[in-house]
């Protein structure tokens, strides 16, 4: 098995916990890429909104009912991948530059369910977290921010300029209440365990399920 097998196997398990006449939050990224299909195959009635251009038009050329986020207000489900995933829960997202929405997704979901392959839980977050920066007074918020660097990537959706933030991660909580009282910071890649409800990691052709929150 390898790693894009395992992608699909978590992705196809979590089609499971989607029912007919739910509204259903979509995430980002190559492993959102395998629940797509999963999802259209079971052919429910069900209502989606995507967190990018790009799982929108994926998931409305495979038939799945695509509504703008101005029409909803909250998700029975959300499902999307993570970078990292800490024993604990805290997850690091936004490797596809995607964080902000899924986070504003997430938040709006009575259940939200991470699927993931076996690379990705961690016994520590590490490494740097995705931001999501203004334009305006771009400057004045990195120096404040003191260690975020550039991404060479497109804006988000939404006008924002995409970064990492390097720094200590050992007190994840800490460091999301820092990022998130800079102003200019429009949103970071730490999304904490009271967020997360199930984590599906495959493993071969097994899935774990943990349960973050019930
Ligand atoms: C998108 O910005 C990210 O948050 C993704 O959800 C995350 O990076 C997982 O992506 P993959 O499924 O491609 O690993």
């Amino acid at each position: 098995m390898t790693i894009e097998d395992e992608k699909r196997v978590a992705a196809e398990a979590s089609v499971a916990f989607v029912e007919s006449g739910m509204t259903v939050g979509l995430g980002t990224g190559s492993t959102v890429a395998y629940l797509l299909p999963a999802l259209a195959g079971r052919q429910l009635d069900i209502r989606c909104v995507a967190t990018s251009p790009r799982t929108a038009q994926a998931a409305t050329a495979l038939g799945l009912r695509v509504l703008d986020f101005r029409e909803v207000d909250r998700f029975d489900i959300a499902i999307d991948g993570a970078d990292q995933i800490a024993p604990d829960g805290w997850l690091i997202k936004g490797g596809g530059a995607a964080h902000t929405r899924e986070k504003v997704v997430a938040n709006a979901a009575d259940r939200f369910v991470v699927i993931a392959d076996s690379s990705k839980p961690v016994d520590a977050l590490h490494g740097s977290v995705p931001v999501e920066l203004m334009e305006y007074g771009l400057a004045a918020t990195l120096r404040e921010l003191a260690s975020v660097v550039l991404r060479d990537v497109p804006r988000s959706p939404d006008g924002g300029v995409i970064g990492d933030y390097h720094g200590d991660l050992s007190d994840p909580a800490a460091l999301a209440a820092r990022l998130s009282a800079a102003p200019g910071l429009v949103d970071h890649g730490l999304f904490p365990p009271s967020m997360v409800h199930d984590v599906l990691i495959a493993r071969g052709v097994d899935v774990e399920h943990r349960v973050i929150r019930a």
